[in-house]
């Protein structure tokens, strides 16, 4: 499938890149940046950064947003790094990226593919494919389906927010821009807390071993940009490779529709993905005459942890099938 992957790169972004080069299912055409976890100068040389580490020069990079549709941007190098890349010592980047912006180069591309030809894969803020989105509407037409890594649901007991009790960071720095993407009639998909906070599909300490004893750049990478996280709190969630890997391995999740809609509150609020999981309206709305609220999108609600682990470990080790 030929992919469109936008990221606020970022520590857990820059192992969703390594995934999705070393995925044989994707056609990686582009990348696009964003302002998020920390500003988009800084995303946009990591995420070059990334790719020449893994030896990968022929995807193009295009910035993007620099900060949020409306409000602030509040950026998060406490949990990134200084630099968003763990202060890892990840080389600085020779080429640099494209000239033109990437909100242009989503419409562009998506213009002149054939309907369903292209899946767009968002681990940041939504704010380029909102304005993408604004920018040419019809692109909807074009969408194979938007994968999300954002929201916390409140359907499994991990889906509580991150960067407030309630709501997600993604969502969070830019809900405006989610709205939009949601309700765009795109067919999306989210990847929230509820699925990439469960225990079991965490990185722990053992698998740190198992990447640091196998020698491909992508382990060596994954090993120097957790270490931060690992040190502090002795796990890393792996929250935008596993918007990949719903992309390439479907199986390892289970999936349901709900009416969503995202709290454009200030405060605590803000950000907050709202599903109507009122039974009795998805079993006897039509009855009663009550409509759900929000627009319908599609959830992950089960993450098989273990095989997602091994799924993701074999890749990054390129130990895939050499069991
Ligand atoms: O809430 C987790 C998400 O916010 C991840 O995409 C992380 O990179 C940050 O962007
Ligand atoms: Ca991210």
């Amino acid at each position: 499938m030929k992919v469109i992957l936008d990221v606020d790169t970022g520590t857990d972004d820059a192992l969703a890149i390594a995934l999705a080069t070393l995925s044989p299912e994707i056609e990686l055409i582009g990348l696009t940046t964003v302002s998020g976890n920390v500003h988009v100068d800084k995303t946009s040389v990591n995420t070059v950064r990334v790719l020449e580490f893994l030896g990968v020069d022929d995807v193009p990079v295009f910035r993007g947003a620099a900060k949020p549709l409306v409000k602030e941007l509040r950026t998060v190098e406490w949990v990134h790094g200084s630099d968003g890349l763990g202060d890892s010592g990840i080389p600085m980047p020779r080429r640099k990226p494209e000239d033109k912006p990437a909100a242009e180069f989503i419409v562009e591309e998506l213009r002149k593919s054939s309907p369903g030809e292209i899946t767009l894969i968002a681990t940041g803020p939504l704010t380029n494919l909102a304005i993408a989105l604004l920018l040419e509407p019809r692109i909807v037409e074009k969408i194979q389906k938007i994968i999300v890594m954002g929201g916390a649901f409140g359907v499994t007991p991990h889906g509580t927010g991150n960067i407030t009790p309630v709501s997600e960071f993604n969502i969070y720095t830019d809900p405006e821009a989610a709205k939009i993407v949601f309700e765009s009639g795109a067919k999306v998909s989210c990847v929230g807390l509820d699925v990439t906070m469960n225990p079991s599909a965490v990185l722990r300490a053992e698998h740190i071993d198992r990447l640091r004893g196998s020698g491909s750049k992508a382990a060596e990478l994954a090993v120097r940009v957790t270490r931060g996280m690992m040190e502090r709190v002795g796990f890393f969630a792996l929250h935008d490779p596993m918007a990949v890997a719903l992309a390439v391995k479907p199986e390892l999740f289970k999936t349901e529709e709900y009416y969503v809609q995202v709290s454009l509150e200030e405060g605590d609020l803000r950000g907050q993905t709202i599903a109507d999981r009122r039974w009795f309206v998805r079993e006897l709305g039509e009855k009663l005459g009550i409509k759900p609220r929000g627009a319908k999108v599609s959830i992950a609600s089960w993450v098989d942890g273990p095989r997602f682990l091994r799924f993701f470990l074999d890749r990054i080790t390129g130990h895939e099938g050499k069991e």
